[in-house]
């Protein structure tokens, strides 16, 4: 195996070194011929002249007395020479008197029809080619006649491919020793990076960096990287392998006791996982259609503690105790809910107006202009210290454990930090981050990312948003940027900019307490009035315009043109959970949405039949899992989202392994989820033609690919996402309490 590999190396050098020699050695072939020609004609030229000259006496002689006898045997004797091939003399008016028996009848016709009497050149005769020159033979200065050398040229002809054999033979053996080289270097290189690797593996140079340096210059850009990849996986491991269990809310609880001293959590958002909602009389607890809620409530059930949100249902003032409090879920409580509340013009600053007109579209790109008024931030900035001012008050030691949610909070962090200095606070952004000149567009950029460099710990979805961020207050506020170890230091607090891709629940809540994925299937198909083996589409959003609902529905009709035979057998169930619509952008992105559903629906229904399924209504998680569970296609194509949780909430539903999930390059989860029909939602025919072959994929390869991403899943599901960050936070209060001991210490002499 390692011979292999090595064999593959040395080849990735040498055979581009080989095709290059190859080329030279082509184009220089030519040249060296030519050059070799050139040099032998010139030396022909010479020895020509010098010929003629040592002949020259007696040849005046013999011609002026006629005597041919001896003129044959001199021309004779000439001859011997190997090269020189005949000897012919010409008279001044161009007649050939005496010639050599050697000398070529077709270059006689040749010599008599030139008209210059003297000269060099290379002629092709039939017996091959030949160097001829004449020169004057003179008596007393008056030129008598012409010598005629005619000289083999069939001999440059071999000299010249000895040459180019020479050549050739030198380009092999430069590139057998340049090749040979190339290949040790890369090998010794490669041995020495291999063996600087694996030393930085085993620790050295990672965590004692001053000590134990990287052994090589090059290495030193991994060791940053490296260093919190290991301490992630060492720490993650501590929980988890030891244990040979994977994340779960035992392991989160364990994690908490050990590692946090039992800590209790305070988590705060704008949005609460549970709502109190009157309607007729009766009064309902919905669970919202949002993200955040999916991920951060089963967490917060292994980690118990209290989470402030806002009291957004109208029988919520009803159901919390004095304090604003109610232990949740209802019926089995395993932590408080702490309610703020907010007037209606509070509502509309901070929350529609700059949460979601001014933020919202800032962070997503999605073609949506934010819009900012004074009189919102002013609201965003009074609401924030409002939740600050909660945190403050049901924090029971100076330094509790704090983990705020979202773009509704950003000025929190800060605001605890200047009351709780010790608070390790852990900020975590569900949306995704601009680049710094989007971001730049927000009048209140510095104070925003002030507020959010008061956390401990900054996550994101992915390390590009992380980038982003760096970037951003690189460009916007004087700081100091470690970009090795990705922190932040600001006003002398330290802020670790991470990425934790968020996650779900594993194993599915919904896998012991729903009927089977057959028992769905039937039953969702039979409430639509369709037949068992009709296909079903499924898209699962808030209606909100970052989530391509409408790219998709084009998709969907495009797909019915394309494929005609689809008409009758095929359903695209959009579940619609209606979001933010007080907004006026929200308002129009439904008008449109219903508008498109039903031109589409008027272009292909027959008879009782209707392509597309419109429920703008609010769904329970239940019913929203059973849908998952009959649907054969999942569409998610947002135009741009951090993560997107519907995407894995279908995956980790699927556990009959079938259904195929379509899904948005643009979305966090496409980084992970690469079993996915993988589609850029603004192009229609490509998304049409990936729900065709979603629709149309044989069960096998379903399987294959859905299996890959719930092993993905369960392997990182959403305890390892905040076990992750709380691991975190406990390895940097440890330093901190460290420090601040070692500080004491030097203080008082010590
Ligand atoms: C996104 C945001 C969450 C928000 C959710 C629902 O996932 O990141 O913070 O809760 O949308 O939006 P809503 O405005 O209803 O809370």
């Amino acid at each position: 195996m390692a011979s292999l590999r090595s064999i593959r190396l040395s080849l990735r050098f040498v055979l581009p070194l080989a095709v290059a020699l190859v080329l030279l050695a082509y184009a220089v072939l030519p040249l060296v011929g030519g050059l070799t020609v050139r040099w032998f004609v010139r030396d022909l030229d010479m020895r020509s002249r010098i010929i003629a000259s040592a002949l020259n006496t007696s040849l005046v002689e013999l011609v002026n007395t006629g005597d041919r006898e001896r003129i044959d045997a001199m021309f004779l004797r000439a001859i011997q020479d190997e090269r020189l091939l005949a000897l012919g003399f010409r008279d001044e008016n161009g007649d050939l008197l005496y010639k050599t028996s050697t000398f070529p009848a077709s270059l006689n016709r040749t010599i008599s029809a030139s008209h210059d009497l003297k000269f060099e050149r290379l002629i092709t005769l039939p017996q091959g080619p030949v160097h001829v020159a004449t020169w004057p033979v003179e008596s007393d200065g008056k030129r008598i006649g012409y010598l005629i050398l005619v000289h083999d040229m069939s001999f440059v002809a071999r000299r010249s491919d000895e040459t180019r054999t020479y050549v050739i033979v030198l380009f092999a053996v430069l590139g057998i020793v340049v090749s040979l080289i190339t290949v040790l270097v890369a090998h010794l290189s490669w041995r020495g990076w291999m063996k600087g690797v694996q030393a930085m593996l085993r620790g050295e140079g990672i965590f004692r960096p001053f000590e134990q340096p990287a052994r090589s210059a090059e290495l030193q850009p991994l060791v940053g990287d490296l260093r919190a990849l290991l301490r992630r996986l060492d720490s993650e491991r501590r929980f988890a392998d030891d244990i040979t269990l994977s994340w779960n809310p035992e392991a989160l609880r364990r994690l908490l006791r050990q590692e946090l001293t039992g800590e209790r959590i305070i988590v705060v958002s704008n949005r609460e996982p549970y709502i109190h909602a009157k309607a007729h009389g009766i009064t309902e607890v919905q669970r919202p259609a949002s993200g955040l809620v999916t991920a951060v409530e089963p967490v917060m059930r292994a980690c118990s503690g209290i989470w402030i949100a806002h009291g957004s249902g109208n029988a919520d003032r009803e159901s919390v105790d004095r304090h604003d409090r109610v232990p949740v879920p209802p019926g089995h409580e395993e932590y408080t809910l702490r309610r703020i509340w907010l007037t209606k013009e509070e509502e509309a600053g901070y929350y529609y107006g700059f949460s979601n007109e001014g933020l919202w579209p800032l962070c997503h790109i999605a073609h949506v202009r934010p819009i900012f008024r004074n009189g919102d931030w002013e609201q965003y900035v009074a609401i924030n210290q409002r939740f600050a001012d909660a945190v403050i008050q049901e924090a029971d030691s100076e330094d509790p454990v704090v983990l705020v949610q979202d773009y509704h909070l950003a000025l929190l962090p800060a605001m605890v930090r200047s009351a709780l200095p010790k608070a390790t606070i852990i900020t975590f952004w569900h949306i995704p981050w601009p680049n710094p000149e989007s971001f730049g567009i927000c009048p209140w950029r510095m104070e925003l990312l002030e507020g959010m460099l008061g956390s401990t710990i900054l996550g994101f979805h992915t390390p590009y948003h992380c980038k982003n961020f760096l970037e951003t207050v690189d460009r916007y506020l004087e700081t100091r940027i470690e970009h090795e170890s990705s922190t932040i230091s600001y006003h002398g607090n330290l802020t670790l900019v991470e990425s934790y891709p968020i996650s779900v629940q594993w194993p599915s809540p919904w896998g012991d307490t729903l009927p089977s994925v057959e028992t769905c299937r039937r039953e969702i198909l039979a409430s639509h009035g369709l037949s068992p083996d009709h296909l079903v589409g499924l898209g699962v959003d808030r209606l909100d315009y970052t989530k391509g609902i409408l790219e998709r529905l084009r998709a969907v009709e495009r797909m019915l043109e394309l494929h005609p035979e689809m008409i009758g057998r095929f359903t695209f169930i959009q579940i619609a959970a209606p979001s933010r619509s007080a907004l006026e952008d929200y308002q129009a992105f439904e008008a449109r949405v219903r508008n498109l559903a039903t031109r589409i629906n008027q272009r292909f229904s027959t008879g009782s039949y209707q392509p597309i399924v419109l429920k703008v209504e609010h769904h329970e998680p239940e019913a929203v899992n059973r849908y998952y569970r009959a649907a054969d296609v999942c569409m998610v194509t947002s135009l741009h989202d951090g993560m997107n949780l519907v995407a894995k909430e279908y995956v980790s539903a699927r556990e009959d392994e079938r259904g195929v999930l379509v899904l948005s390059q643009f979305t966090g989860a496409a980084h992970e989820l690469h079993e996915a029909l993988i589609v850029n939602p603004y192009h229609i025919e490509q998304t049409a033609a990936a729900l065709f072959q979603a629709l149309t994929m044989p069960a096998q390869e379903q399987a294959e690919r859905m299996r890959s991403m719930r092993a993905l899943i369960r392997d990182f599901n959403v305890y390892r996402w905040a076990g992750r960050m709380l691991l975190d936070a406990a390895r940097i209060r440890r330093r901190e309490r460290l420090t601040a001991r070692l500080s004491h210490g030097r203080e008082h002499g010590g």
